[in-house]
């Protein structure tokens, strides 16, 4: 049982009426065998219990369901103050930011009932049906064990289980790389939680809703264009410190929120090392991505790619 929830259990900063929803239910659960921690079977069953009081209990108006916050993987520490972790708290689906070839992304508000804490959210679901997804299984997902043959049997034979079973590995794989960026202060945005296939993101653009710019959509030029390379150049020399290079890199996964550089759509990050091809993708990489920046009129003397992709292998302690 994670600490967060005998936070809740103290009936802390909850509204009344989620307050009223706990305690009536928890009346009605059997008084606890011990105090601490729960054993794995008590766990399971106070789980159980508390997603059908949720479900008996009628969602306030227009939300689309409760705060899912409590059910997956959380951020890492030390979380913004903006993520709101009152599991009183319901989810609004605002609508769609854009459909990926492998993922859709949605806007979420998530808000506390009776306070005016809101915070939105991107919402990224992996859909399990995709090709270009089984496509780039073969070079990423080889190789990463899976805990039973039954699962990786349902992966070979792409079951639909199967297929469930890669989405999750995919939403599983960007969470763990966008903790782990965001946590030494690479430009991402916060990895909120992950829940199966969807992961929540901060959401990075504006509070009407309007997602900040893929840097393909813009046209900076002069001053601004050499800005956003040098902080390209950081980004990338903070994933290579790590051993780590993007893997997907492309202008289409690069934003520009109010004027920074932010990179997202990490779950193919790939390790330098352990990879045996992490030196193509790491070369691949700065490759795409020079040739967008150069192509939009930056100097190629300060746009070198093979000068970067050796500066890039010196960080990663493989020169
Ligand atoms: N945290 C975020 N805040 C705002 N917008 C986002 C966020 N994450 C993703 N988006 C938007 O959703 C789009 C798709 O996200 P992402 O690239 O992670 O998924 P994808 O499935 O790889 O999509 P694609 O196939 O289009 O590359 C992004 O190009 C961006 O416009
Ligand atoms: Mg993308």
């Amino acid at each position: 049982m994670r600490e967060h929830d005998f936070e809740y259990d103290r009936d802390s900063d909850l509204p009344a009426r989620a307050k009223r929803r706990r305690r009536g239910r928890f009346d009605d659960e059997p008084a606890p065998e011990r105090r601490g921690r729960l054993t794995e079977e008590a766990r399971v069953r106070l789980a159980a219990a508390r997603a059908d009081a949720l479900d008996a209990e009628e969602l306030p108006e227009a939300a689309d369901r409760w705060s899912t916050w409590g059910d997956g993987d959380q951020g890492p520490l030390p979380r913004p103050d903006w993520v709101i972790t009152e599991l009183g708290a319901v989810d609004h689906e605002l609508g769609t930011v854009k459909t990926g070839k492998e993922a859709d992304v949605q806007l979420v508000r998530r808000s506390l009932p009776g306070t005016d804490r809101v915070s939105l959210l991107a919402a990224k679901r992996y859909r399990s049906n995709d090709h270009r997804m089984f496509h780039r299984d073969a070079g990423y997902l080889e190789g990463r064990r899976m805990r039973k043959s039954r699962e990786m049997r349902a992966v070979a034979t792409r079951s639909s289980f199967g297929r469930n079973l890669i989405a999750e590995q995919w939403a599983v794989a960007e969470f763990a790389a966008l903790s782990r960026l965001w946590t030494v202060g690479a430009p991402v945005p916060y990895p909120v939680q992950r829940n199966g296939t969807e992961l929540l993101l901060e959401f990075l653009g504006e509070q009407d809703g309007s997602a900040a710019p893929r840097l393909s959509q813009l046209r900076p030029e002069g001053a601004q264009l050499r800005r956003l390379w040098f902080e390209l150049v950081d980004a990338l020399h903070v994933l290579a410190s790590l051993g780590l290079t993007h893997g997907d890199l492309s202008a289409y996964n690069l934003l520009v929120h109010r004027d920074r550089l932010v990179l997202i759509d990490l779950p193919q990050v790939v390790d330098l090392v352990a990879n045996p091809r992490g030196m193509d993708y790491l070369v691949r990489d700065v490759r795409n991505i020079t040739t967008w920046f150069t192509s939009r009129g930056l100097p190629t003397g300060l746009a070198d790619a093979e000068e970067l992709v050796s500066e890039l292998r010196a960080e990663a302690g493989m020169a």
